[in-house]
C-alpha cells in the first residue's frame, strides 16, 4: 500500500513516522510545506496523480488556536480550502483519505461525551476552519475518514507535556485552567489507530472521535505531568475568566469513542497510562 502524509513534520506527523516505518507492507512518502504546499491546489493535484496513492493522511493544518484569531484567511486556506484541494485530487484519483479534525468543532456546553452525531457549534475561527474543512471533504470525497481528535501531545514539536517540563525547569510554580474539561490525548496512540484503520480490510468512511480514554482539566493534567516525571512544581488552579486568551475554547469537550472502538475493534488507553511514557521517553531524551 502506498501512502501519502502531509504536514509529516508535525507532532502527529513525526508520531506517524515512527508507526509507519515499522511495517514493510507501507511504502509512505512524507511531506510537508516544503516539499508539498497543500494549500496549492496545482501542486496537491499534481503529486497525487504522479504519486498513485492509495491513501492520503492529511496532518497539515494551522493548529495556532489564538493567532488564527487575527489571522482567519491563512486558517482557511490551510483548514478548509488545502482540504477541499486534497479531497478533490483524492476524488479524481481514487485515493483514501484519512483526515484530522478537532474537538473545538464543539461548543463545549455539553456535560457528556459528544457523540459523532452531536450538533458542532465552533466558537473559535480555529474551530470553525476545521469544521469547514469536514464539511469539503465529505462533499467531495464522501468515502473519507475524518478523526476528530483532542489535546494532542508527544516527543515531538510544541505541546503542553514539553511546555510544563520546560516550565518546571523554571518556575516553582505555575497557574493552569482548572475549568476546561477534555482528555489529553498522546499521538503516538492516535497513529496506532491511524494504522490500523488505514490496513483494515473493513474501511467504513464517515467521522470517527479518538481520544485517549478518560476526562481531565488543564489543571490534572499538568498536575500528573509534574507527579510523573517526579517534579516538585507546585500547580495553581486558575479560572478561565482569570486566564483570558484570544480564541473561546469549549469548557467541556470530552470526546465519545464508541464509535470508532466498535467499528476498528480499537482498545484505547487511559490518558494518564500513556502520559506516564510519553513522560518516561521526554526524561530519557533530557
Ligand atoms: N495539537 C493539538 O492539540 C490538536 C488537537 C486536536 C486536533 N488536532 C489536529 O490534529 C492534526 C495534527 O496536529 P499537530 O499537532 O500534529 O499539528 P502541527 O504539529 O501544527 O503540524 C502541522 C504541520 O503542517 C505543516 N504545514 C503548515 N502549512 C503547511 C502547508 N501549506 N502545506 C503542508 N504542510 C503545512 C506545519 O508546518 P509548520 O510547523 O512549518 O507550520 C506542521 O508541520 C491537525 O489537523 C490538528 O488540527 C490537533
Amino acid at each position: 500500500m502506498k501512502v501519502l502524509i502531509t504536514g509529516a513534520d508535525g507532532q502527529l506527523g513525526c508520531s506517524l513516522r515512527c508507526e509507519f516505518d515499522k511495517d514493510p507492507e507501507l511504502e509512505t512518502v512524507y511531506t510537508d510545506v516544503s516539499t508539498l504546499d497543500v494549500t496549492d491546489p496545482v501542486a496537491v493535484d499534481r503529486f497525487m496523480t504522479d504519486g498513485r496513492f492509495d491513501l492520503v493522511v492529511n496532518c497539515a493544518a494551522y493548529t495556532a488556536v489564538d493567532q488564527a484569531e487575527s489571522d482567519e484567511l491563512k486558517a482557511a486556506a490551510l483548514n478548509t480550502n488545502a482540504v477541499g484541494h486534497l479531497a478533490r485530487a483524492a476524488a479524481r484519483t481514487r485515493t483514501r483519505v484519512i483526515h484530522i479534525s478537532t474537538d473545538y468543532v464543539f461548543s463545549g456546553q455539553g456535560y457528556r461525551p459528544y457523540t459523532e452525531k452531536d450538533e458542532p457549534y465552533p466558537t473559535s475561527i480555529y474551530g470553525r476552519t476545521k469544521l469547514e474543512g469536514e464539511a469539503l471533504l465529505t462533499s467531495f470525497c464522501p468515502d473519507s475518514v475524518i478523526i476528530r481528535t483532542a489535546w494532542l501531545y508527544s516527543e515531538f514539536g510544541s505541546n503542553f507535556v514539553k511546555t510544563m517540563l520546560r516550565q518546571a525547569k523554571e518556575k516553582k510554580d505555575v497557574k493552569v485552567v482548572s475549568d476546561q474539561i477534555g482528555t489529553p490525548t498522546y499521538a503516538g496512540d492516535l497513529a496506532k489507530a491511524i494504522h490500523l484503520i488505514a490496513k483494515s480490510s473493513a474501511w467504513k468512511p464517515g467521522i470517527y472521535h479518538f481520544s485517549n480514554e478518560g476526562a481531565a482539566s488543564w489543571y490534572d493534567f499538568a498536575k500528573a505531568i509534574f507527579e510523573l516525571a517526579g517534579k516538585s512544581t507546585e500547580v495553581m488552579p486558575v479560572s478561565t475568566a482569570e486566564y483570558p486568551t484570544r480564541a473561546k475554547r469549549p469548557s467541556y469537550s470530552v470526546l465519545s469513542k464508541n464509535k470508532i472502538k466498535k467499528t476498528y475493534s480499537l482498545t484505547i488507553p487511559y490518558w494518564r497510562d500513556s502520559l506516564r511514557d510519553c513522560v518516561k521517553a521526554l526524561d530519557t531524551d533530557a
